[in-house]
């Protein structure tokens, strides 16, 4: 597969994909969302990946949000159209089933922070600045952020975002729970490869199931969620991988998971 706006390299189960139109801030055009959606359809069944890294070119912008060159020409019909289509994407990702690590280079705005609010982790560079500014070009966040902010940083901080499109630092970022890390630019890449690292090192189905249960922590009640992790759980119980890391476990040493 070849692309025009995106880099991908697959190494040691490992898919890096850098949004790539670095001239425009990586802000993502039409192109580049329907170069995203065959990619994350081909990642999800692709079995020499696990893990997916996402990032933008360059180190000023991890993506500046969606388009506004395509914005301008839109109705109700198409409005809708155009927000449901990216929410598709997003929900791709979200959903892929593996791993998806957000590492944020930069400018992280409108659908380039809704993108990062798709991804599974997400860190930053110390550079990075994150908003929801689409009320200064008179719309809503359109491609999950009005649902996925608020409930990943809390109602409060999520309102205060959307409503006045101000932009938050990295250190604010960590501090609401936005990223879970903050690192100098130069060590991005590694600190992602790191903590993609540490997931390969363990039984894949327990990191699908527990994706499966997370994201579904995000559509249910928690009583219905304790349902849905109980039988996750139970499914965990009859692979090889739990006998193997509890049997690795009693026996003080390493486990050698098969994925099975
Ligand atoms: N859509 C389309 N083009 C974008 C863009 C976007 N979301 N964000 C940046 N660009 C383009 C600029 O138009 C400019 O293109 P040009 O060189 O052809 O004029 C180029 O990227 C560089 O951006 P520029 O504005 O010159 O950089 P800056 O450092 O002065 O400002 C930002 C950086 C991020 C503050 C500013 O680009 C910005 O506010 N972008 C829009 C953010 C936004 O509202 N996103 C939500 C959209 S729903």
């Amino acid at each position: 597969m070849t692309y025009t706006t995106l880099r991908v390299s697959i190494t040691a189960r490992i898919a890096t994909v850098t949004v790539n139109r670095p001239d425009k801030l990586n802000a993502l055009n039409t192109q580049c969302k329907s170069e995203l959606k065959e990619l994350f359809i081909n990642l999800r069944t692709n079995p020499d990946v696990d893990v997916v890294i996402l990032t933008g070119a360059g180190e000023k912008a991890f993506v500046a949000g969606t388009d506004i060159a395509e914005l301008t020409t839109l109705n109700a019909e198409s409005g809708k159209e155009f927000a449901e289509g990216g929410q598709s994407v997003f929900d791709l990702i979200q959903h892929l089933g593996k791993p998806v690590i957000a590492a944020i280079n930069g400018f992280a705005l409108g659908g380039g922070l809704e993108l990062a609010l798709a991804c599974h982790i997400r860190i930053a560079s110390e550079n990075a600045k994150f908003g929801q500014p689409e009320v200064n070009l008179g719309i809503i966040p359109g491609y999950g952020g009005t649902q996925r902010l608020p409930r990943i940083v809390g109602i409060g901080k999520a309102t205060e975002m959307t409503l006045t499109g101000n932009p938050i630092t990295a250190q604010e970022a960590l501090r609401i729970g936005l990223v879970c890390a903050v690192v100098p630019q130069g060590n991005l890449l590694s600190t992602a490869e790191s903590i993609a690292k540490t997931i390969l090192s363990k039984g894949q189905l327990a990191i699908r199931m527990s994706l499966k249960a997370i994201n579904i922590s995000m559509e249910m009640p928690l009583s219905e969620g304790l349902k849905v992790e109980a039988a996750l759980f139970g499914e965990c119980c009859s692979t090889e991988d739990f006998k193997e890391g509890t049997t690795a476990f009693l026996q003080k040493r390493k486990p050698e998971f098969k994925g099975r």
